[in-house]
């Protein structure tokens, strides 16, 4: 069953309960409020009955002419024994009215009976004695005009309930269509979307509305924009990978096929060919490196956290690159030690990553300086180098991003350090900037939680 079928069927379910309800306490309500006067009429002639002794009492009862006096038109009185049976009737003409099962009862009862069509008002009242209740005396009437009020009445409420309930089916027939447009509209784009494998987007018709719909469209064309900059990005990083193994590839083969033609005769060209390409070669093993640190710094379950001690492990890096580089790194911290939750080899690897760049791209002296804070750690590395510029820095943490081409080719950079970075502090729950002035130097800021990891994406 379609949604549009479903929603149809339960409306319309729903409405014919309410209109069952409404109609039941209507009938109910306008039996009550009609038949009220009437009740009270008679039974105040039931009362007034009772009041003569001679009906009190049962020896009188065989006698008919003891309750004639008080028998009109469309009407039954009779006494009913404790036993149940009738003991004497009177019928002004018809006996539909006395087809209803005597009962004895012990106080004032009233009753509306419908017989063949007809409808039938009764009250009885127990006939009580010194020496206790005797029998009932019941009065019957036909409620000749009200009968045909309710007649009317019915059929109304049958009728108008029918045609609401048509009415409103018909109804949510064209509003459900009305209504699930926008979505057969979503479906429609979503199936080209997977028959043409490109990326569509809903018109402006669609996410212009401010209802739910409206909201899912914007929902929907945002997640579209995502995943068609995520394409873009991803073909982006094939074509940079590419490009820069290209590069290296073609100074191998160059060198390579120079050494092929005439360098084996030559010591020198051979010298500078074999110099060329492991060198080279060096370049692509980087590549490949970071590329894989790239890739594994993505992957969530790659994170293995324990309990470890940040200004140990700063120390410890620093202490590295200073070796590695003769660079002078010092280690500001307010406290010996820093304890937190984190991987200590991706930690130690985001350390090196922004400890080469201030190395690489200053000659002063680098400095880290430690600030722990109530939830969190935050360590900065500061440089006093070339800086960048507002334009620049809003770049340095996409892939393959070099300021200066040619100046990284010499340093042997490939624009993926800080993206691995980026990476490693996300996978942290952290978050990373960078602050800089052309000329003055730049200062990259980190901070981690201590203690909770975000659950893995
Ligand atoms: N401390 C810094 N001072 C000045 N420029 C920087 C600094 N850190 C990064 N940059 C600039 O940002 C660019 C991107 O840095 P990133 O670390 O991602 O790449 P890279 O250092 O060029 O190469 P890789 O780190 O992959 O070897 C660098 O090329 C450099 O121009
Ligand atoms: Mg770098």
């Amino acid at each position: 069953m379609s949604l549009r079928v479903r929603l149809m069927v339960l409306s319309s379910v729903w409405l014919v309960f309410i209109l069952v309800l409404f109609n039941t306490f209507l009938y109910w309500f306008v039996v009550n409020i009609t038949t009220k006067s009437e009740k009270e009429l008679m039974l105040g002639k039931a009362r007034t009955i009772l009041e003569n002794r001679k009906v009190v009492e049962p020896q009188n009862w065989k006698s008919p002419k003891l309750l004639e006096e008080y028998l009109t038109s469309d009407e039954m009185i009779r006494i009913v024994g404790m036993d149940g049976k009738v003991k004497l009737q009177l019928l002004y003409d018809g006996n539909e009215v006395a087809r209803k099962p005597p009962i004895v009862i012990d106080r004032p009862y009233f009753a509306i009976k419908r017989i063949d069509r007809i409808r039938f008002l009764y009250v009885d009242v127990p006939i009580l004695t010194k020496n206790g209740q005797v029998g009932v005396l019941e009065i019957g009437r036909e409620l000749h005009r009200w009968n045909d009020y309710m007649d009317v009445l019915t059929s109304a409420l049958v009728v108008t309930s029918v045609g609401a309930v048509v009415l409103s089916a018909i109804g949510s027939f064209f509003y459900s269509r009305f209504m699930f447009q926008p979505i057969r509209q979503l479906y429609t784009t979503m199936q080209l979307i997977q028959q043409s494998g490109t990326f569509r987007k809903l018109d402006g018709e669609f996410t212009a509305k401010a209802d739910e719909l409206g909201k899912l469209g914007v929902t929907f064309n945002e997640m579209i924009e995502r995943l068609e900059e995520l394409a873009a990005k991803q073909k982006r990083f094939v074509a940079d990978a590419s490009h820069e193994l290209r590069t290296p590839l073609t100074i191998i083969e160059s060198y390579a096929s120079i050494l092929k033609r005439w360098g084996l005769d030559d010591s020198e060209l051979r010298e500078e060919a074999v110099e060329s390409i492991l060198s080279e070669t060096n370049r692509l093993k980087g590549l490949v490196g970071s590329l894989m640190q790239l890739a594994d710094s993505e992957r969530a379950e790659s994170l293995k956290p324990e309990g470890i001690d940040l200004v140990k492990l700063i120390r410890s890096a620093a202490k590295h690159m200073e070796v590695g580089f003769h660079r002078d790194v010092a280690v500001e911290s307010p406290a010996d030690s820093v304890p937190m939750t984190g991987d200590p080899q991706k930690l130690r690897q985001l350390l090196l990553i922004l400890l080469d760049n201030a190395i690489k791209y200053s000659s002063k002296p680098v400095t880290i300086r430690i600030k722990p804070e109530p939830e969190s750690v935050r360590f900065e590395v500061v440089d006093r180098g070339v800086g960048l510029g507002e334009n620049e820095k809003r770049h340095v943490f996409d892939r393959f991003y070099r300021v200066d081409q040619a100046r990284t080719r010499q340093t042997g950079g490939f624009g993926l350090g800080l993206s691995i970075a980026k990476s490693i502090v996300n996978r942290h729950g952290g978050t990373i900037d960078i602050r800089s002035r052309p000329g003055v130097g730049t200062i990259v800021s980190v901070t981690l939680p201590i203690d909770e990891l975000p659950a893995p994406t």
